[in-house]
């Protein structure tokens, strides 16, 4: 295939991004990897003795950071719709989290245990429809904050990746029913023209912890497509 003007810019700029460079020099998988070193380092989110959760890990470089800052003294569990080489102390599955079965393989993994952290750097594949993309990842973002309600330790944390925009003010509401404090993170290695914010949400709201509930809550008002399939890679900002 022909490249275009502005996949050849892209390489371009992926081969000399520094930190690209840093994570092939490191031994990681993405650069994404820098984005949860930066926040871990400055909100200390990965506790020896946690279960972590990463939704959307491929290729796994924020599962290899938190596997490599628990040092054996947890777990990370970790589910993305692409298949991912296998990591040391990560227990992967591969399918779609916003399937019932992808949710239920997950949930059996926890084996009862809650989370200490969930993690989310899903992106749905970028179709340069604004409004399109935008309502993707808040479903996205909105499945994961159900998932927080139900398998979250209480004094627990939920580190989420959304874009600025259509629906992103809703999904901050959201997230401060359920949280005690919430926060926005722009880290250096996320690309500052991207719109990409990372929120996150600490200690769930007593009346979030206890009105925990089985099965998934109800569908994303904002979603369209909530529930289609072929939502593949990826958006790394
Ligand atoms: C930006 S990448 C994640 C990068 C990762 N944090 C890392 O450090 O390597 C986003 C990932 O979200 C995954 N994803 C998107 N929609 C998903 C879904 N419905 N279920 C599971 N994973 C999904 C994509 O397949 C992609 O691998």
């Amino acid at each position: 295939m022909k490249r275009t003007r502005t996949s050849k810019a892209w390489m371009r700029e992926h081969v000399t991004d520094p930190y690209v460079q840093r994570a092939r020099a490191e031994g990681y998988r993405s650069r994404a990897s820098y984005k949860l070193m930066e926040i871990d380092d400055r909100d200390r989110l990965i506790r020896p003795g946690d279960t972590i959760v990463d939704l959307g890990a491929a290729p796994g470089g924020w599962s290899q950071v938190a596997a490599r800052r628990l040092k054996g003294n947890g777990r990370v569990l970790a589910i993305d719709l692409l298949e991912m080489d296998g990591l040391h102390g990560v227990e992967f599955i591969r399918g779609d989290f916003r399937e019932e079965r992808a949710l239920r393989r997950l949930e059996d993994l926890l084996a009862g245990a809650r989370a200490g952290l969930v993690l989310s750097d899903m992106s749905p594949n970028i179709s340069g429809v604004p409004s399109s993309d935008q309502a993707r990842i808040a479903h996205l973002a909105g499945l994961g904050l159900d998932f927080c309600r139900r398998w979250l330790k209480p004094d627990g944390a939920f580190l989420v990746k959304m874009f600025q925009g259509r629906g992103y003010d809703d999904f901050v509401r959201e997230m401060k029913t359920v949280f005690a404090s919430v926060a926005t993170r722009k880290p250096d290695a996320s690309r500052g023209r991207s719109a990409e914010v990372y929120l996150l949400g600490k200690s769930l709201k007593q009346e979030s912890a206890a009105a925990r509930m089985p099965g998934r809550t109800g569908a994303d008002p904002i979603c369209p497509d909530a529930g289609s399939r072929g939502n593949g890679a990826t958006g790394n900002g």
